[in-house]
């Protein structure tokens, strides 16, 4: 009897209690009141010689004591990475002092002080993708096949054109191809703005940077002139840089605007030879009729204007920094600062 004792100590010790289930079937194994093995033991205690039972029910008592420790001890492990997973939060402890406060990045609030200005003329925001197919960003805004601008030295190729004509899939040069996607999608009259990123191949420098932003204006509607456009720009330029703004118009070329124009502030500065100089800050002009035909909008009917500013130029004039880098370096030392 006594060594149905030992061979059932040695596979108690062996068995592995990996799960809940497997600990159950322990307990029913073992200290089951049934069929346990170790329950079964004792009920034979009967069997055993007089003499011999005593140190029987000891060996069998000291086996249950080891199957009751066994199946505790794995119970506690299977219970200990529960515990572990619970977040460790400690609601007395004392706080760590207010997080330091973000700030609005510069770009970013030029952007919609220059959204915000418009807005009041009455014109609502439109968005484009950044990623634009070549008809977008060119062939519908007139530029014609072999234009520079459509060159990769120009022009980030997400897919580069290809030999059969097909002409690829870009990186916006401008936010112009916003114009064509609104006039696409609605009738005139329109009257949006699309701010934005766009992306041009140029060499990075204190003035120009590979990506910076735009915020392009549409007007189509009937009778629209180029005085309209002169009015708007002026409004908008005594808003955004001060009532006593001087601004001209230079006759300028776009592909996609008959007449263009660009504009210039004079930018007042007291170190400068002359007391300040001009600085051009937009591209304008009157939709040009193959843009509206490409849209299916009857140019016999509506005519329009467009410009397109840049906001970088905006925000270093305003903020008097003098390197477009810092805009995109995202250094906290500059960033808080606004
Ligand atoms: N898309 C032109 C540029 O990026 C700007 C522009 C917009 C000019 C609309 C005329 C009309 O330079």
């Amino acid at each position: 009897m006594l060594e149905n004792v030992e061979a059932l100590r040695r596979e108690i010790e062996a068995e592995e209690i990996g799960s809940e289930a497997a600990a159950e079937e322990f307990r029913v194994k073992y200290l089951g009141r049934k069929q346990g093995q170790i329950t079964d033991l004792f009920k034979q205690i009967s069997n055993v010689a007089l003499e011999d039972r005593k140190a029987f029910g000891q060996e069998v008592n000291a086996l249950k004591t080891l199957a009751e420790e066994r199946l505790e001890a794995a119970e506690a492990a299977l219970r200990a990475p529960a515990q572990q997973e619970r977040p460790a939060i400690d609601l007395t402890l004392p706080g760590r002092g207010a997080a330091t406060a973000g700030s609005v990045h510069p770009i970013t609030q030029t952007l919609e002080e220059i959204t915000r200005i418009f807005e009041r003329f009455g014109f609502s925001v439109a968005e484009g993708p950044e990623i634009e197919d070549d008809w977008h960003n060119f062939t519908a805004l007139n530029f014609p096949p072999d234009h520079p601008a459509r060159d990769m030295q120009d022009t980030f190729f997400i897919e580069p054109p290809k030999e059969d004509g097909l002409r690829g899939i870009v990186l916006r040069t401008h936010t112009s191809p916003v114009q064509i996607r609104v006039m696409q999608q609605t009738e005139p009259p329109i009257r949006v703005i699309a701010p934005g990123r766009v992306y041009r191949n140029e060499a990075i420098s204190y003035k120009s940077f590979c990506l910076f932003h735009q915020v392009e204006g549409l007007y189509v509607d009937e009778g629209v002139t180029f005085a309209d456009l002169k009015q708007v720009l002026h409004l908008f330029a005594q808003a955004f840089f001060g009532e006593e703004v001087r601004m001209r118009f230079r006759p300028s070329f776009f592909p996609f605007t008959e007449p263009s124009a660009e504009v210039d502030i004079w930018w007042h500065n007291p170190d400068h030879p002359d007391g300040g100089q001009w600085l051009e800050i937009l591209g304008c002009g009157m939709v040009d009729p193959h843009v509206l035909e490409a849209v299916d909008i009857d140019p016999e009917r509506y005519t329009g204007y467009a410009f397109g500013m840049g906001v970088e130029r905006p925000a270093l004039l305003r903020y008097g920094i003098d390197d477009i880098r810092v805009f995109y370096e995202n250094d906290v030392r500059f960033l808080e600062q606004f």
